[in-house]
């Protein structure tokens, strides 16, 4: 229940609003609940009195009251509803976004106003507010961190509007709410909030050309990368490789998960997924490219580089 853990003003908003409705519906049930076993008891069948208990018909001031009760208790839970929601959404979109997320089968893209690029996880500096932008790069989406606020559907074609905000250090984990297709449970988010220098700190470093490959091993890596399918769909900064089809690599050494979230990003792990991404995540879109095994360990010492 990471509703109710909430780390940010947006989500504790939410959270409040969530318990008051909590706390409002077991006041309502313990009400009919007691009504109900109340009139079992105070109107069942005794010997000596067997007949029905007196009937009333059109009782004007009963159907007034149970009809205005309900409608004035969805009538104010509707009111907080629509309060709390455009109090914690922008009421418009952000001119320039410091940071751009796009949903796309089956992970996120996440893309920072400096030019860096990263993938599943996304960092924010602690206590301030922060302008996102939510796209769809394929099919619909939907961005959903329950400890720092609202929901946000990510759709084609449409620019999305979200604050993310967090009060503490901390990794945040979230998931993809909308179905998109076969891996859609394995779309998960990590926001990593940060103390404000540690943010600029990693953003900087985020932000530079990828590391060169140092030892023989990482410089085959880095040819092959060339030479077989990979640079089709991946970007590597500072390299020839930009195609943003599939993940940007420029760090990917830094990450904490492959996949989306699926395995660890351990070096062990990733020259499993460079073998074959399919044994690990069924139906993900990179295409197994059947390297040979030295051809695995090359290249996972040359991303093992891209720290
Ligand atoms: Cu993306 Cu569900």
């Amino acid at each position: 229940m990471r509703v109710l853990h909430p780390a940010s003003p947006l989500s504790s908003d939410i959270a409040h609003f969530f318990n008051g409705i909590w706390i409002l519906s077991c006041v309502i049930f313990a009400l009919v609940a007691f009504l109900v076993f109340w009139s079992l008891l105070r109107y069942r069948a005794r010997p000596g009195r067997m007949e029905a208990p007196r009937q009333s018909h059109s009782h004007r001031a009963l159907e007034i009251t149970w009809t205005a009760l309900p409608l004035l208790t969805v009538g104010v839970i509707f009111f907080f509803t629509v309060k709390i929601m455009y109090s914690t959404e922008p009421d418009s979109l952000p001119p320039s976004p410091e940071i751009q997320i796009t949903g796309k089968q089956w992970w996120w893209q996440v893309q920072y106003a400096n030019g860096a690029y990263t993938a599943n996880e996304v960092h924010i500096p602690t206590g301030r507010r922060i302008a996102v932008w939510i796209l769809g790069g394929d099919v619909i989406h939907d961005f959903w961190v329950p400890e720092l606020g609202p929901k946000v559907d990510a759709v084609p074609g449409r620019t999305n509007a979200l604050w993310l905000e967090a009060d503490r250090p901390g990794i945040y984990r979230g998931w993809c709410s909308e179905y998109c297709g076969a891996e859609h449970a394995w779309m998960l988010i990590r926001v990593i909030a940060q103390p404000p220098e540690e943010y600029a700190a990693w953003l900087a470093a985020e932000s530079q050309p990828a590391a060169a490959a140092a030892s023989p091993d990482a410089q085959r890596g880095a040819e092959l990368f060339r030479e077989r399918t990979c640079i089709n769909c991946h970007a590597i900064q500072g390299t020839s490789a930009g195609a943003r089809v599939g993940p940007d690599l420029t760090h990917v050494a830094g990450r904490d998960t492959l996949g989306a979230g699926i395995i660890r990003n351990t070096p062990d792990n990733l020259a499993r997924w460079i073998k074959d991404p399919h044994q690990i995540k069924p139906g993900v879109l990179m295409p197994n490219v059947k390297l040979s095994d030295d051809e695995v360990r090359q290249m996972t010492a040359y991303l093992e580089t891209l720290k």
